[in-house]
């Protein structure tokens, strides 16, 4: 570990060397973590990557739980088991698109890696954040964010899914991604995905990260297959997706 910043309320950066991890990663793709002679949390805990260049990559977490707060109290030159790069990220970006990505809470995580990747290829993304209040906001410093709160603290006032709403409304992007509570996530695929292609991450709950215990199914649409979160996702085009196993009518 190299360094851990506070960066807003119960919200942590933790860089790491792991120039293995890190040369491979790609935007959407996420580690298994967890901490070597302790079974405490017994699983892994799993962490979309925040950001990589090279030699390092950062993981983003708010301190909820058991795993999140171990991982907040690993000290400088501490090593934790990560595994990965694991599962399938973001499309990848192409020259001159405009991508619009919408994130909210701990799926804020994805947006400097993807901030970073886009401007190496010459894609414009607008970012669209969404949090429960000015607090929670953390300020990666990119360029075209717009906010919105539920509180109304910072920027618009309402959900990040109502501020965009009105913004497809007088243009459209090519590409929607989407990353954020499952909430959110349902509403992105209700609004957008039937006007564009719109590809989102879904954080269904993790036991191995890798295939092995099946535990993580996501219905396909229109067949009766499903495929796992972890391995053909955690990024899926929504209109690949029975999204009535989350209650989305199309
Ligand atoms: C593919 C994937 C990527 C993920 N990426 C990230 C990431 O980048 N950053 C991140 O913080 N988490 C991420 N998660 C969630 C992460 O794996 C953990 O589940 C989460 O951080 C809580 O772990 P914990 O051990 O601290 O809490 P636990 O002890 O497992 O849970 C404690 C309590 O907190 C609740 N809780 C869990 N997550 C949240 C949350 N985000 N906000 C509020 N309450 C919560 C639980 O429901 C439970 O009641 C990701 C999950 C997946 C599947
Ligand atoms: S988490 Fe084990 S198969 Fe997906």
């Amino acid at each position: 570990m190299l360094e851990t910043r506070q960066v807003a309320k119960e919200t942590f950066i933790t860089k790491f060397s792991s120039p293995t991890i890190a040369r491979a990663m790609a935007p959407g793709q996420f580690v298994m973590v967890s901490f070597p002679g302790s079974m405490d949390p017994l699983l892994p805990r799993a962490y979309s990557v925040c950001d990589a260049d090279g030699e390092w990559l950062s993981l983003l977490y708010f301190r909820v739980g058991k795993g999140t707060t171990r991982l907040s109290q690993v000290r400088t030159g501490e090593t934790v088991t990560m595994n990965g790069p694991l599962g399938r990220g973001f499309p990848q970006f192409r020259p001159r698109e405009n991508v619009w990505c919408l994130v909210g809470g701990s799926g804020a995580a994805v947006a400097p890696i993807l901030d970073r990747e886009s401007r190496k290829e010459k894609a414009a993304l607008r970012l669209f954040y969404g949090a429960r209040t000015a607090d929670q906001i953390v300020d990666f410093g990119i360029e075209r964010t717009d906010y919105s709160t539920d509180d109304g603290s910072k920027g618009y006032h309402g959900t990040v899914v109502e501020m965009v709403k009105h913004e497809v409304a007088e243009t459209k992007p090519d590409r929607i991604l989407a990353c954020g509570p499952m909430a959110m996530l349902k509403q992105v695929c209700d609004e957008f995905m039937a006007v564009v292609p719109t590809f989102i991450s879904v954080e269904t709950p993790m036991a191995c990260g890798n295939g092995l215990c099946q535990g993580c199914p996501v219905k396909m649409a229109n067949s009766n297959d499903y495929m796992l979160a972890c391995k053909d996702g955690p990024v899926f085009e929504a209109a690949s997706l029975d999204l009535g196993q989350w209650g989305v009518s199309r």
